[in-house]
């Protein structure tokens, strides 16, 4: 589109200039029922938009602007399987790996509820078989340690999962250990692996194309190292000792694992959409499959609320528009992820790639270039551990960011007043640092250091507590907000060209290292690649 074109669009940028002198302390002056008009609940959520700079005004011109861009229609074709993925030809169908088994759904011949449920049982039926002990190692003795081979979508959402439910892991899967490797550099292999027993370990591949050089190499180490450590042949291992979680049965065959042994997803589901499907394998083994069915339930929640509720009503429609009046409005292209939730610390690397590798595009579904922003760099941490870091930035640097803060309203029930207090510290200080940024605060002296220009933009996302339910509620609202700015900048949401071409460029690049540097290489490339010979050779003399 070009943004010029789209009355509302037009409609919003003239709104923008009224609003861009507003402060969100004068805007509070003067409506002070902020939260009550700008706070919304559904699915155990709280969504409280009060400290973003808009009016009621703001909210109806962005609802419009949504309505411009059809953003029902997309809504609908995104569940009902259309190909909205266009560059790949697919559909893009995550939410159908939480649909009941009741719903049926049917796209193009294939029976696709009953497809996804008959893959979740095979999975339970492994899930069963492991926590019984009755998975062996090549030595007979039952698996103690499970390793999670895999990058990106095959990593991010499992290992969040695993860190964020730890509390929930039944008495079944207390026995086991679960890990996650991922750096193409053999780093976490080669802390991990000391400490392993090869007999009672069994490494999953996690990998949608089986094709990733970075868990292929870790692959083959772990490997290697159960080939030395049992002495057993190679079928033996691959038996024993690995599940491939894919979509390419063919390749995962080909490396050695044998079919009882692999766990299969389809095209329609995106690595950073994989949680849900066998890729979750980790988190079934480490919270038990009923959680993990409850986790596809609470994201099947907010599915059901995404595509029926009004736009003026609905979270992740709220959520997408707002970052879109503040990256193309308000002009702010940095976006803080501050959980104050110890839980949730992996929760801004998973973002970063459902966020950055979904939206940061600067052409539209047909290939053409786009006359405006879309998503922005966003980064974040734990907020409590952010606030001894980089909130220095947030609260008195140059830098316009919007910041979303995410909280349980409860927790620690039962455990102790310690540990409530320290819940109840750590509310306060979310509180506090997102009224700070909102409101300022004046200096009380004439030192301009003591200033706090505010009016920084957040969202506050509160769930009434962490759960298996709520967790992957909050994963979905994250992935169809995603999903509604996607349909406003007109961007297809689901391929990743913007990831091929480096691959590619390495795979050339390392047979230079072990020969005559290539004179078709730019200075840099050849310097550095001479520099790392010349090292080499004088590190193994
Ligand atoms: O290189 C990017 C990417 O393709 C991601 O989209 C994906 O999640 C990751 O690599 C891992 O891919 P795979 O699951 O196919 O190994």
């Amino acid at each position: 589109m070009n943004s010029g074109d789209i009355k509302a669009w037009v409609d919003l940028q003239a709104h923008a200039e009224e609003m861009q002198s507003q402060h969100l302390s004068e805007l509070f002056q003067s409506e002070e029922s902020r939260f009550d008009m700008f706070s919304f609940a559904a699915e155990h959520f709280l969504l409280d938009l009060s400290k973003q700079r808009i009016t009621k005004q703001t909210l109806a011109k962005l609802t419009a602007l949504a309505e411009q861009q059809e953003l029902s229609e997309w809504i609908e074709k995104l569940f009902t399987g259309e190909q909205v993925n266009v560059s790949e030809g697919r559909s893009a169908l995550h939410t159908a790996l939480r649909l009941p088994k009741e719903d049926a759904l049917q796209v193009n011949g294939q029976a696709i509820t009953k497809d996804v449920h008959a893959s979740l049982e095979k999975m339970e039926s492994l899930v069963r078989q492991i926590q019984q002990g009755q998975w062996r190692g090549f030595d007979g003795r039952p698996i103690r340690s499970i390793v999670n081979i895999g990058v990106g979508g095959s990593n991010l959402g499992p290992l969040m999962a695993c860190d964020a439910l730890e509390q929930y892991t039944p008495i079944e899967s207390q026995q086991l250990d679960v890990h996650f490797v991922s750096s193409m550099d053999g780093s976490e292999l080669e802390k991990l692996l000391p400490m392993l027993d090869p007999a009672t370990t069994l490494f999953i591949v996690a990998s949608k194309t089986f094709t990733t050089i970075d868990t292929l190499a870790n692959a083959n180490t772990a490997r290697e190292w159960l080939l030395k450590a049992s002495g057993k042949p190679i079928e033996l291992i691959n038996q024993h000792h690995f599940i491939a979680a894919t979509g390419n049965i063919e390749l995962a065959q080909k490396w050695g694992i044998p079919e009882r042994n692999q766990l299969l997803f389809w095209d329609w589901v995106g690595g950073r959409y994989s949680l849900w499907s066998v890729i979750g394998l980790p988190i079934a083994l480490k919270v038990g499959m009923d959680n993990f069915r409850a986790i596809l339930k609470g994201a099947h929640a907010m599915d059901v609320h995404f595509r029926e509720a009004s736009f003026d009503k609905n979270l992740p429609v709220l959520l997408g528009l707002i970052g879109v009046w503040n990256i193309n409005f308000l002009n702010i292209h940095a976006h803080a992820i501050l959980p104050y939730d110890g839980r949730l610390t992996h929760f801004p690397s998973y973002l970063q790639q459902l966020e950055m590798e979904s939206n940061g595009k600067s052409v539209n579904g047909k290939g053409e270039r786009l006359n405006y922003r879309t998503c922005p760099v966003l980064w974040g941490e734990v907020g409590s551990n952010a606030q001894h870091a980089f909130y220095q930035l947030l609260h008195q640097g140059t830098e316009l960011v919007m910041c979303d803060f995410i909280t349980a309203a409860v927790r620690y029930e039962g455990e102790g007043d310690e540990l409530q207090q320290q819940h109840q510290l750590s509310l306060a200080n979310c509180l506090a640092q997102s009224r700070l940024l909102a409101l300022g605060a004046e200096s009380t002296t004439d030192l301009s250091y003591q200033h706090y220009d505010g009016n920084q933009p957040s969202t506050t996302i509160m769930l009434d507590e962490l759960t298996p339910e709520t967790f992957g509620g909050l994963v979905a609202l994250y992935e169809h907000k995603v999903f509604v700015q996607s349909v406003i900048w007109e961007i297809n949401p689901f391929d990743q060209w913007g990831v091929e071409k480096g691959k590619k460029i390495a795979l050339s690049l390392s047979t230079e290292f072990k020969s005559e540097v290539g004179e078709h290489l730019d200075s840099s490339t050849k310097g550095l690649i001479q520099h790392v010979q010349a090292n080499r050779g004088q590190y193994e003399n």
